[in-house]
């Protein structure tokens, strides 16, 4: 039966994917999980595409969870923040943090080149 089959498929991808993150669990990649939820404003990588959404790669860890706290109490006005930062638990708030302030601020640009700084090689 047809329907059969795409429920042993489903369990054999399930099987498999559970394997995977057995391998690699850690706080990482729950925060990458949880980080995918900002991508759709901040942009992947949490450099933002738009004027509108800033981006928040590689501000300080501090300063993210700060106004994550900030925007949920209302201290810091915002326009969407609010409702977003109310959303996660203080743990979630720390490993996203952790997580962006770790990725580089700028998608490292293509080296053009440039002898003007003597740097031959
Ligand atoms: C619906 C779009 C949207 C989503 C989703 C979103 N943000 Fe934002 N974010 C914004 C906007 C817009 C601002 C500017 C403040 C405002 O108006 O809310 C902002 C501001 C921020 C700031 C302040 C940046 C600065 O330079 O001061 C931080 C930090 C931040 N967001 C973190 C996050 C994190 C972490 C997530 C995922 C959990 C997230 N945002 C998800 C739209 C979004």
């Amino acid at each position: 039966m047809k329907q059969t089959k795409l429920i042993l498929i489903g369990s054999a991808l399930l099987a498999s994917s559970t394997f995977i993150n057995l391998a690699h669990a850690t706080v990482i990649d729950r925060a990458t999980i949880l980080a995918n939820t900002c991508a759709g404003c901040h942009g992947p990588n949490g450099i933002s595409n738009g004027p509108l959404t800033p981006s928040i790669a590689g501000l300080p860890k501090n300063y993210i969870s700060e106004s994550m706290y900030d925007f949920a109490t209302g201290k810091r006005p915002s326009t969407v923040m609010q409702r977003i930062a109310k959303g996660y638990t203080d743990a979630d708030i720390k490993a996203l943090s952790d997580y962006f302030s770790k990725l580089p601020k700028k998608a490292t640009e293509p080296k053009k080149t440039n002898n003007h700084h003597g740097h031959n090689h």
